[in-house]
């Protein structure tokens, strides 16, 4: 997953390609370049790292007078992340950039190599642009269909070629799109990154291409002008700032209450709107990191409290395991981007056997949300750190509602009262962020442990899942959640004289039963915070955050866990927003 911008018109487009990157750079950071042309020339311009270094390096070069550019942030598949390995790639008249994987990159090297193709670097992106540029006799476009009809995998491409004054873009499972304004047209593989520029944009579909010259866009399928709607995106570019909050984790943390009081708002009362789960006999939820872990929490609270049979996978598991649809099933798939490739996958499993498919998406104009059955939207906004938190929030929001109006239709709710409650959830969420000093203060007694453990049992595994997953991504102190009862089945022996032990207890069925096994870790010596809703002192630290209806629990949990988490961090002096090889939204395998 990498982030494409391209710019043609009139400007020199150096500096808004530098800027588009770095409104992209969530996508990937670990390598990034640029390619300035003119009717005779083409610069490129590579580093490795983050944008701030090929900024850095662009101003001290002799930039060519330019009015088309097309630039890449790199996250490595094919290949370390080296300058060589960084896009964009040149071969013959053909210079490029790629997002994607090219799976057969290996067989078309070889054949490329046996007529004489020699490659600088091990990517399969310069697989492409070879095979392009073999293909490139007169008509640059036949050359792309040409090249097409071999590649296998996904990829968004921007092209421009050696003595053409246009810029062109094709994409197939990764997302392309091409802004639109009065002066200027763009490609980017999302509309943040050109969001100063212009809020309209087109979708690319699957193997169109698109020519972009300084003046209009053709967009050609088989040979064929296709005509394109123009759609807009209400996002801003304010959207983007971080509103004087030293990080976009804070600041999007901070924001949980507004956006849940947004998210809650149509369903207030009018259940109405929420599809009804309880006409399926089996529901299958699949998503990846995060949004997994928001979709166990929907598991638990589908089956505890709507006595529905659920099933839960990754994506990357569920895309390629025999899954057997032998009932009435529904497939929900959660995705803040909308655009993870794998949930992707999982979805077009889905559909292939014709099974219903629901997506909980934040990005309305992502593949996900365009191509499932149903969608319910999350109104997350824009969400740039690299580590979700608020639509983390939100997807779980969304699932505890679901729930509950499949408990309500099977009768196991009398009525569908939650107006009140609803409400007042955004106000007692705010109270547990305001506690900032509290969780800093906790921050300091354990950032420099090598291991930090999470302990709960049913719904509070889930929620231990996303406490200990958030830690690790933001502060990279291992940590690992373990059921409550099963810690002592081996990872016990890892307890050492005053090891944290974080324990969410919320559920009163088994409130009990996690006390135990505090006490058996306690008494191992580990430094044991308690995290639950009824005062607990047989520990070193209490955390209690109110007890409200069980729907809903958890979202007054996981924001306790996404500061902690981030406090660690800060004290560790991580690069918070951007942790070292991650990236937001994963678009290959
Ligand atoms: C990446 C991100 C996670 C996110 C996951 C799924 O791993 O770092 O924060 O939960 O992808 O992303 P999605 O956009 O599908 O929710």
């Amino acid at each position: 997953m990498c982030g494409i911008i391209g710019y043609i018109g009139k400007e020199n487009p150096k500096n808004i390609l530098i800027e588009g990157l770095k409104n992209l750079e969530y996508r990937g950071y670990d390598s990034a370049g640029i390619a300035l042309k003119n009717e005779n020339d083409i610069q490129i311009i590579k580093s490795v790292g983050k944008i701030s270094n090929l900024e850095e390096k662009i101003s001290s070069e002799k930039i060519i007078e330019a009015n088309i550019g097309i630039a890449h942030t790199r996250w490595a598949t094919h290949g370390e992340a080296n300058e060589i390995n960084a896009h964009p790639h040149q071969v013959g008249r053909v210079t490029l950039v790629h997002n994607g994987i090219i799976e057969n990159a290996d067989d078309l090297r070889k054949k490329l190599v046996k007529e004489g193709t020699t490659f600088k670097s091990q990517t399969d992106t310069e697989v492409a642009c070879a095979l392009i540029n073999h293909y490139y006799k007169d008509d640059i476009t036949t050359a792309i269909t040409q090249a097409l009809t071999e590649i296998k995998g996904s990829y968004a491409f921007g092209i421009v070629v050696e003595n053409n004054p246009n810029l062109y873009a094709v994409r197939k499972d990764s997302q392309l799109i091409i802004g639109i304004n009065d002066k200027e047209l763009f490609i980017a593989s999302d509309i943040s990154a050109i969001i100063n520029y212009t809020n309209k944009y087109i979708l690319l579909e699957e193997n169109e291409i698109a020519t972009l010259t300084k003046e209009k866009y053709i967009i050609t399928k088989d040979g064929k002008e296709i005509k394109k709607e123009i759609e807009e995106t209400k996002m801003n570019a304010e959207a983007k700032d971080k509103c004087g909050y030293e990080h976009y984790m804070l600041k999007e943390i901070m924001e949980e209450p507004r956006v849940l009081e947004e998210t809650l708002k149509p369903y207030l009362n009018n259940s109405e709107l929420l599809p009804d789960l309880s006409t399926y006999e089996e529901i299958h939820i699949v998503a990846c990191g995060s949004a997994m872990y928001a979709g166990m929490i929907g598991k638990t609270l589908l089956e505890e409290k709507a006595n529905l049979k659920c099933y839960i996978e990754c994506a990357s598991e569920y895309r390629y395991k025999k899954i057997i649809y032998d009932r009435k099933t529904l497939v929900i798939l959660i995705s803040q981007s909308g655009e993870t490739a794998d949930t992707i996958a999982a979805m077009k499993k889905a559909k292939e056997n014709n099974i219903d498919t629901l997506a909980i998406v934040n990005v309305k104009t992502s593949t996900i949300a365009r191509e499932a059955d149903k969608q319910l939207f999350i109104e997350a906004g824009p969400e740039i750190a690299v580590a979700t938190t608020k639509a983390y929030i939100l997807q779980v929001a969304v699932l505890a509602l679901l729930s509950y109006k499949a408990a309500f239709s099977k009768k196991l709710i009398q009525e569908f009262d939650i107006e009140k409650e609803l409400k007042a959830l955004p106000k007692q969420l705010n109270s547990i962020l305001e506690q900032q000093e509290t969780y800093k203060a906790l921050a300091k007694k354990i950032y420099n442990e090598n291991n930090i453990f999470f302990i709960g049992r049913k719904i509070d595994y889930s929620i231990c899942l996303e406490g200990s997953l958030k830690l690790k991504e933001v502060s990279y102190i291992h940590s690992e959640a373990y059921q409550a009862g099963e810690l002592k089945h081996g990872t016990i022996s890892l307890i050492n004289d005053m090891t944290p032990v974080i324990a969410v207890v919320t559920d009163e069925e088994v409130k009990e039963k996690t006390i135990s096994n505090i006490e058996e870790v306690k008494s191992r010596g580990a430094f044991m915070i308690v995290i639950s809703t009824e005062e607990y002192k047989n520990c070193h630290e209490n955390i209690v955050v109110p007890k409200i209806n069980d729907f809903f629990q958890p979202i007054l949990v996981v924001p306790v866990l996404q500061l902690l988490a981030y406090e660690v961090a800060k004290l560790r002096d991580c690069d918070i927003d951007k942790p070292k090889n991650l990236a937001k939204s994963v678009t290959v395998e």
